[in-house]
């Protein structure tokens, strides 16, 4: 038995280590002041709680705001931290008696204050006890897969379904949980909760008792540094944002489950038409690599008797005039009801091995996205990534594949032309930097719910043209 314990405690030891190591991207002090300035602390009565408080920096800046005259433990207590790091713990502790020793403190009741605000233990277990009317700080990010066997065993029975997708949101649903009637809270997250179709259920729970008053991005590579021990190791990428969640009340983004900008957030409410109301966006299929369902022309020309389109990508567009060069590659068409013979089949067959497995789940002679595009049409294509929208002129027949974005005019009569200078309009533009989620060195995450969204209201289909 003895043993066995060991084993667990060793196992335990590890995994708080593996976890540490992973989440441990500590604040910097300006994003620390920010964020307390927002939150109104110390402004009101009440304590602060830093659930994930690492080297203490929330815990420091929140001290350094209030008075803690020597000895005065009862003033120290309105900050309290939980950490399940010993080391970071260690270290947040030496920071609050070198902040303690300045203010006067003897060292022994530094040390001794430290410890009363500075805890080691599991926010999501240990249920820090009181209330906390402000919660601070910067809560872990990683994926509930990720974690080591030994925590998932620890956290699965005390975790609802819809806050077990990352330990962030665990964390978010947790802090909500505790909020008093005037409570407030200020983190610094990733931001893909705000706007993740898998987060849905989080954003509609949360937003049962509280909405967000403040929202901004915040830049990556300014807001964090690694704990000494990790800088080697290179830090996780995040798309971090500031966000402050408040009692409902006015004034504040509810929180309905809808996905949320975290860009203008607070500056665009859109409750008019969309494009989707006049435009059809649909995502081009991805067949698989390049000699399977999609041929270059010299390989096309081998299979005469199959059904061929010519097929886009955005390499095939002009990065300077955005127009469309002549198709270089086809595509194979086939249908689910008739299995192809001949030389097709043959073809399909012998590169079968090449597909990988998940495009090889349905018949061998379908490809693993089917053509359901409607071809018989104009349309335009938008490039998935850019640093602006691009629209490009498709003439009818021509597929685009590999997930560029498909659009073709729909049924209220608004022609291909005005739904294109829409895209293209600066207005629109500007509504896409705002909302598109950021990826690397500018570029946008264009997706097709994104394209449906585009208010209509303004711009080239303009508000004194609206639909009836
Ligand atoms: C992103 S760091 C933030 C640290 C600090 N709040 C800051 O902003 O500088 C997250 C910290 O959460 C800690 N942590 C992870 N899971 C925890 C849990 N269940 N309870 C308490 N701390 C936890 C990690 O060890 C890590 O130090």
């Amino acid at each position: 038995m003895a043993t066995q314990n060991a084993a667990t405690t060793s196992d335990r030891t590890s995994a708080i280590d593996a976890l540490h190591a992973a989440t441990a991207l500590y604040t910097s002090v300006p994003v620390v002041e920010a964020l307390l300035d927002r939150m109104g602390w110390p402004d009101a009565d009440g304590r602060l709680l830093d659930p994930s408080s690492g080297d203490g920096s929330f815990l420091v800046s929140a001290l350094r705001r209030i008075a803690t005259p020597a000895g005065d433990f009862d003033a120290l207590a309105r900050v309290q931290g939980w950490e399940m790091h010993p080391q970071a713990v260690e270290q947040a502790r030496e920071r609050i008696v070198d902040l303690l020793i300045s203010r006067g403190w003897n060292e022994h009741e530094a040390l001794r204050g430290a410890e009363a605000v500075a805890h080691e233990g599991d926010f999501l277990t240990d249920n820090p006890q009181g209330t906390f009317r402000f919660v601070a700080g910067n809560p872990p990010y990683l994926r509930w897969g990720h974690l080591p066997s030994v925590l998932k065993e620890t956290w699965s029975p005390v975790l609802p379904s819809f806050a077990r997708g990352d330990l962030l949101h665990a964390f978010l649903d947790r802090s909500v949980s505790i909020m008093p009637e005037d409570g407030v809270i200020g983190l610094v997250t990733s931001d893909r909760w705000l706007f993740n179709a898998t987060t849905t259920g989080l954003r509609r729970t949360i937003g049962r008792k509280a909405g967000i008053s403040h929202l901004a991005r915040l830049d990556a590579a300014t807001s964090f540094y690694r704990p000494k021990t990790r800088r080697k190791n290179s830090a996780p990428r995040v798309h971090p944002v500031e966000v402050v969640l408040r009692p409902l009340g006015e004034d504040m983004l509810e929180l309905d489950g809808r996905p949320i900008s975290p860009d203008g957030a607070f500056d665009e409410v859109h409750e008019g038409p969309v494009l989707a109301d006049v435009a059809t966006v649909k995502l081009a299929p991805w067949l698989g690599p390049k000699g399977i369902f999609l041929l270059g022309s010299d390989q096309a020309m081998t299979l005469p008797g199959a059904d061929l389109l010519p097929a886009v990508d955005s390499d095939d567009i002009d990065p300077v005039t955005d127009i469309l060069g002549a198709p270089t590659r086809f595509a194979i068409r086939t249908s689910r009801d008739a299995e192809p013979a001949g030389a097709v089949r043959d073809h399909l067959l012998s590169a079968r091995e090449r597909m990988p497995k998940r495009g090889r789940l349905g018949r061998w002679w379908m490809p693993p996205e089917a053509i359901t595009l409607p071809l018989d049409r104009p349309a335009i294509l938008v490039p998935r990534i850019g640093k602006r929208i691009r629209a490009v002129r498709l003439p009818a027949g021509v597929l685009p594949v590999n997930h560029n974005l498909y659009v073709v005019a729909g049924q209220a009569g608004r022609s291909l032309d005005e739904i294109e200078s829409h895209l293209l309009s600066e207005t629109t533009q500007a509504w896409v930097s705002r909302n598109a989620p950021r990826l690397e060195d500018g570029y946008l995450d264009i997706r097709a719910g994104l394209i449906r969204r585009i208010p209509i209201g303004c711009g080239a289909i303009g508000s004194g043209d609206r639909l009836s």
